[in-house]
């Protein structure tokens, strides 16, 4: 019996509830059960449409929505960007109005542009959920995040939490403020100046530009991507400096607490953001733990909204 879920759509963490949250992680610790069982397929979306729009690149979100879908028995197809009527100039409402006609009960989506895949939910009949929408939000990674860090901590409440690097650019961090917050948990974003937005700690942080500073006494540290496809100009000296200033080595390390643990969405410029060492310690590093928990938050987020299709549909 899965847990209601009063939302149609999944398009940001801001509009969850504490409660939301952890139904979801709640049905996602059962999803990491069947995931690590031999025969993993279930019928619970049988006879639905899954459908993943990816117009920014991706290996983890799109390949965990793939297989979500597949395990919990949908039909589930991966338009291909590259060689839609995108290229021939069809705009992204015209292209889901297009899908929309086939009758899709789920579309999955991922834009580089804030707010397009908000706007694209209010022109579609089926649940749409945001896989990243350019620098706002990308709900599952945070709940992939907090799925992590509860099974590893047990618990996910004051919790000591940096997340560190290119937070000007990052959806990632968005996500992952909004949720650690609405959960109360001390969030702290570390970062050169020229990377950290401003205002940022009116969502609910403080803001440190020294590594050391900002992991003191620290139980989760998440390093972020340098996001350099969406840099102009000159945000850093250098990879070299930036990596002697703000990249994850033991050094800056040993100021967190012993127990610490490191995580990082991928892909990981290895040297760059992270030690490439410290990227492979499993003793500290839950980076491939975070992947293998995305797989099962998205099967939980995916039976959740599949609830309320029938209805949907009906009212449409
Ligand atoms: N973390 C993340 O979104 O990775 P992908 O871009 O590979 O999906």
């Amino acid at each position: 019996m899965t847990t209601p879920f009063p939302h149609r759509h999944l398009l940001g963490i801001e509009e969850l509830s504490p409660q939301d949250i952890t139904a979801i992680l709640d049905h996602a610790d059962t999803c990491v059960t069947l995931n690590r069982a031999t025969r993993k397929k279930r019928d619970v979306l049988k006879g639905l449409t899954q459908i993943n729009m990816f117009f920014e690149s991706s290996t983890r979100t799109q390949a965990s929505f793939e297989l979500a879908g597949k395990r919990l028995g949908a039909d589930v197809m991966n338009m291909s960007v590259k060689s839609s009527s995108v290229n021939k100039g069809e705009t992204l409402i015209d292209t889901a109005m297009t899908l929309n006609a086939m009758h899709p009960d789920i579309l999955v989506v991922r834009h580089g542009e804030s707010g397009a895949v908000n706007l694209l939910a209010q022109k579609v009949n089926c649940a749409v959920i945001n896989a990243g929408d350019g620098r706002r939000e990308h709900p599952t990674q945070a709940l992939l995040d907090a799925l992590t860090i509860r099974r590893r901590k047990g618990r996910l409440h004051r919790l000591n939490v940096a997340i560190c690097g290119d937070i000007l650019h990052s959806r990632v961090a968005r996500s992952n403020i909004h949720l650690l917050n609405k959960m109360e948990n001390r969030v702290r974003v570390i970062g050169p100046p020229t990377l950290l937005p401003a205002g940022i700690e009116r969502l609910g942080c403080e803001v440190f530009d020294d590594m050391r500073a900002g992991l003191e006494g620290c139980d989760v540290v998440m390093m972020l991507r340098l996001q350099q496809e969406r840099m102009s100009g000159g945000f850093i000296p250098s990879h070299r400096e930036y990596f002697h200033r703000y990249g994850l080595d033991e050094d800056k390390l040993s100021a967190a607490k012993d127990d610490v643990i490191v995580m990082h969405p991928g892909p990981m410029n290895r040297g760059v953001e992270i030690d490439s060492d410290l990227a492979d310690d499993l003793n500290r590093s839950v980076i491939q733990e975070q992947v293998e928990m995305g797989v099962a938050v998205r099967m939980a987020v995916l039976e959740m909204l599949a609830q309320n299709v029938p209805e949907a549909m009906e009212s449409a």
